[in-house]
């Protein structure tokens, strides 16, 4: 990419904000573009961000010449025509989880993708995490044998259940797997990486977050191909004052030879001060229901606010894409077909829960959506 990448950022809000805001300061980026629908969010980002070029019509950002690369930030539900326009002049994209809410939707996306060959990642930040990479090449190192089990536990803050769903009416996908566990289990698999789920028995409870229309809890356990048990937990009903902003992760991995085990909390820097903290996530202008006192630092899954710059796996995420278009690099990045596959076994355990039965896999986006 010798002329460097004109990038267009499609979603201008919270994480589409941080995207463009690294890509200001990435040499190999030349030209930024930004759309939102909501008009004033895009140009207030335009304004930060020094952008070349703003709309809130996405086929108009498109069709710019400077355009070799686009991301999709917009919300969980609205990523499909994006993606669809993008693939339509063959532009490498980055994704934001999940690749698509509706599971006939997603394999469509997937297939345009394939069919046009193109380069297609998704944001499954903790990848960029230096303990998961840590984790994953002792594991291709086989430096505990054979993986039996896998248990993975996801707590997180309610405030992030409010501040999502509060954006939109069609909160039929948005469980807790489809939204938030995908991050754990896109983890999970990505370690475990080589085997297949051919079965999963999963459970819900929605005492708290009916009302909201989706779940506070979701457990499931899934088969492996080789015998292998993988049991994936997630409750993210926690009280808006507990301390993690966002998510807390544990993972046990145990093989024939050792064990590791990840405690991904976050309790290990921890501040109590008589200053209220701020939200999670901030989208929208989002106001939490209650206030914190006590925060887990470090529980902001893209990093750390420091003096103005975010550090942390987002920066890692993003910057290391732009080298991947530049440079052509294999970095860590969950592929599209990846991320299809996590929402595939997210809606899984959904529909297990739904039916009370086990599920076998791999299961035909039509099949979950019949159940
Ligand atoms: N990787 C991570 O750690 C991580 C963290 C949080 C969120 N996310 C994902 O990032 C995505 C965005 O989340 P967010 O918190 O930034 O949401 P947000 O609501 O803050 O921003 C989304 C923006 O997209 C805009 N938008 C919606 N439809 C559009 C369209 N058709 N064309 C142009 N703009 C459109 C909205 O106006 C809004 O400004 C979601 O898929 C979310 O799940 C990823």
């Amino acid at each position: 990419m010798a002329d460097g990448i004109g990038l267009a950022v499609i979603g201008c809000g919270t994480i589409g904000r941080i995207r463009a805001v690294l890509a200001r300061e990435h040499p190999h980026v030349t030209w930024l573009g930004l759309c939102d629908v909501h008009e004033a969010t895009a140009k207030q980002l335009a304004a930060d961000t020094e952008a070349d070029f703003v709309t809130t019509d996405i086929a108009a950002l498109l069709a710019r010449p400077e355009v070799t690369a686009v991301i999709v930030s917009t919300d969980e539900n609205q990523h499909v025509d994006p993606i669809m326009q993008a693939v339509a002049y063959g532009f490498p994209l980055f994704i934001e989880k999940p690749l698509a809410t509706d599971p006939i939707e997603s394999a469509s996306v997937l297939k345009a993708i394939e069919d046009n060959g193109i380069d297609a990642v998704i944001g499954y930040t903790n990848r960029f995490r230096r303990r998961f990479l840590g984790v994953k090449e002792r594991l291709r190192q086989g430096q505990i044998g054979q993986v039996t089990s896998v248990v993975t536990r996801a707590f997180m803050n309610r405030m992030v259940v409010y501040a999502t769903l509060s954006k939109t009416k069609n909160r039929t996908n948005l469980t807790p797997m489809v939204v938030s566990g995908t991050h754990s289990l896109d983890m999970s698999m990505w370690l475990m990486e080589g085997k297949s789920p051919v079965e999963v028995y999963a459970r819900s409870v929605d005492t708290l977050l009916g009302e909201w229309g989706t779940k506070d809890a979701t457990f499931g356990l899934f088969t492996m191909d080789d015998g292998t048990l993988f049991s994936m937990n997630i409750s993210w009903a926690l009280p808006s004052v507990w301390p993690g902003a966002v998510y807390g992760l544990e993972i046990g991995i145990v093989g024939t030879e050792g064990v590791i085990d990840i405690e991904d909390t976050h309790r290990d820097v921890i501040m109590a001060t008589e200053h209220p903290q701020p939200a999670g996530y901030t989208s929208r202008g989002f106001e939490p229901d209650a206030t914190r006192y006590v925060d887990f630092l470090g529980s902001y899954p893209p990093g750390d606010i420091s003096n103005g710059m975010l550090w942390g796996p987002m920066r890692e995420e993003t910057l290391t894409w732009f080298n991947r278009l530049a440079k052509g690099f294999d970095t860590p990045h969950a592929t599209a077909r990846e991320g299809h596959s996590n929402l595939l076994l997210t809606m899984a355990m959904d529909l297990s829960s739904k039916t009370g039965n086990p599920v076998k896999l791999p299961i035909e986006p039509e099949a979950l959506i019949q159940g």
